[in-house]
């Protein structure tokens, strides 16, 4: 079969990576057909190593009405009408603000020592007026301080996210959008500075390790480019990139107001605070790899999607009309404001896209677009239809070695139902990412996404993301625990990927390439 031999090629080409990489001992060993063994790694995952799993707040809460997702929802943006958390529907999420002390149990079995989780500013803050006197809702801050509480007790460091996707809608409003933009408007800098400062003041004690802005990129393309999220704009470039601009704004404004107001040190490392983005680092490659436009946007729209919130953070360089310098109008080079606001690389690794170009010179600098429909490349498919890439995670990872900055993995993981690749998947990545640090590069954590099933943007609830599976059509929303969970903790306990996974875990299951979910862009 056709994917088989690719299957095969890869192999090949993943043992000559290997080989050379100053992990490998052993030679690589084909245990025969299909199956590759690749060499063990001496160098284990460090003892003091972060592992855990991510959620965002919208994702796995109930109750978040006053936001432009439930809007959204109720717009039926949402494949099957599915709603995230409505109480009063049979299908709604997995309840964790009910379930959270179970669900923490669960990660800590796993041997999970740090959680990724959002506090959602919708829930805290249901008015501007709250926000500006830091009147929160009680509920919601007993919530979160109780969920602090919870990782606390169970050895589980904090990873806090403060922006994922979602508005209140005082904010952001999809039916008025003129006076309550978002990010397309400048007050909402203000409006997340403030919330930035009050979550250090209040939750400083407690947290070292903070998210400013989830995947900006992805919300850009998705909410200014592709239709996808609220507020649903096609193709208005000039729209996304004031966006993408005041998301960088609002980064530096929320990173000095972290810094400014979280003096404490939760952990003891004498560091009170470390403050990233959670980037969405794909690979990008040509749709067809002989022709140049095909090249040159898969090239840009990687540089766009991994590079470009990360340069403006670090050197403080945003190059307005992608030429390559920094001398243009709206350009800015080593702009004070921006630039050092950037403690770790937060990085998801999902895996490739493949690019097309679009001939559109109006859409500059979108020229291309991903493609995440059926089609013949030589990789596995996820329920998503995207392309499994294990070596990609290595090769974002070289991408991000010029910024010299430690890295976390603040999301990684797979759409899989029933559960037939999520083990294989999470070893490949893994063992990539054990290799990368065998061979230097400075990673700090690693979280999976997900530990609960949840609500996947547009696409509900058909893709299954966690390692532990939610039966939601039961009020209680019992969890039941997948193969892959069980192999986390293996690897999180040996501190090491053994080739031996590799022996015994089947090949991806071909059939998954016919019965995907409806196609969602992440980009
Ligand atoms: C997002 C998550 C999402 C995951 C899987 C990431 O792009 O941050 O919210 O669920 O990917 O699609």
């Amino acid at each position: 079969m056709q994917k088989n031999l690719f299957r095969l090629v890869l192999a090949g080409a993943l043992a000559l990576v290997g080989c050379g990489g100053g992990g490998g001992d052993d030679p690589a060993v084909d245990a025969g057909a299909d199956v590759y063994v690749p060499p063990a790694i001496s160098k284990p995952f460090p003892a003091d190593f972060l592992w855990g799993t991510a959620t965002a707040a919208y994702q796995v809460e109930t109750g978040l009405d006053g936001t432009d997702w439930h809007q959204w929802e109720q717009k039926g943006k949402v494949i099957d009408g599915d709603k995230s958390g409505a109480p009063d529907r049979a299908d709604d999420g997995p309840a964790m603000e009910t379930h959270y002390a179970a669900d923490l149990d669960r990660a800590r079995a796993l041997g999970n020592n740090t959680y990724r989780f959002e506090m959602a500013m919708a829930r805290l803050f249901p008015t501007r007026a709250a926000l500006t006197s830091a009147t929160p809702d009680p509920t919601a801050l007993a919530y979160y301080r109780a969920l602090l509480a919870a990782c606390k007790s169970r050895g589980i460091v904090p990873m806090v996210t403060l922006h994922h996707f979602v508005w209140p809608t005082w904010i952001h409003d999809v039916d008025d959008v003129a006076t309550k933009g978002g990010w397309a408007s400048e007050s909402t800098i203000t409006d997340f500075t403030n919330f930035a400062t009050w979550s250090a003041k209040t939750f400083g004690a407690d947290v070292d390790l903070w998210v400013t802005i989830n995947e900006p990129m992805v919300y850009v393309i998705n909410g200014y480019l592709g239709g996808q999220f609220p507020p649903g704009n096609f193709l208005q470039v000039e729209k996304a990139l004031t966006v993408a601009y005041n998301m960088i704004e609002g980064h530096a404004r929320a990173y000095d107001a972290i810094h400014a107001n979280d003096t404490m040190d939760a952990d003891g490392d004498g560091k009170p605070a470390l403050v990233s983005i959670a980037n969405h680092n794909r690979v990008m490659q040509p749709k067809n790899p002989a022709d140049a436009m095909d090249r040159r946007a898969a090239e840009l729209l990687q540089k766009l999607s991994n590079r470009v919130f990360f340069d403006a953070a670090t050197g403080g360089n945003i190059d307005k009309n992608f030429d390559g310098d920094y001398d243009d109008p709206g350009d800015k080079k080593a702009d004070p404001r921006l630039m050092n606001r950037m403690d770790y690389l937060g990085v998801n690794y999902y895996g490739l896209a493949v690019v097309q170009y679009i001939g559109n010179e109006n859409s500059f600098p979108v020229i291309g677009i991903p493609r995440f429909e059926l089609l013949e490349t030589p990789w596995d498919k996820t329920e998503f239809n995207w392309d499994i890439y294990p070596q990609g995670l290595r090769e974002v990872l070289d991408e991000m070695k010029g910024y010299q900055l430690p890295i976390y993995i603040t999301e990684n993981g797979i759409a899989d139902r029933d559960e037939e690749q999520r083990s294989r998947f999470l070893v490949e990545h893994l063992y990539e990412l054990q290799r990368a640090m065998a061979d230097g590069i400075d990673v700090r954590g690693y979280y999976h996404w997900s530990l609960v099933d949840n609500f996947e943007w547009s696409a509900g609830y058909c893709p299954r993301f966690g390692l532990y599976a939610v039966d939601f059509s039961k009020p209680d929303k019992p969890r039941s625990e997948g193969a892959a969970a069980r192999l986390y903790q293996r690897i999180i306990a040996e501190r090491t990927v053994s080739p031996d996974l590799f022996r015994t875990l089947p090949p991806y299951p071909l059939q998954l390439y016919e019965e995907s979910c409806p196609v969602l862009s992440p980009l």
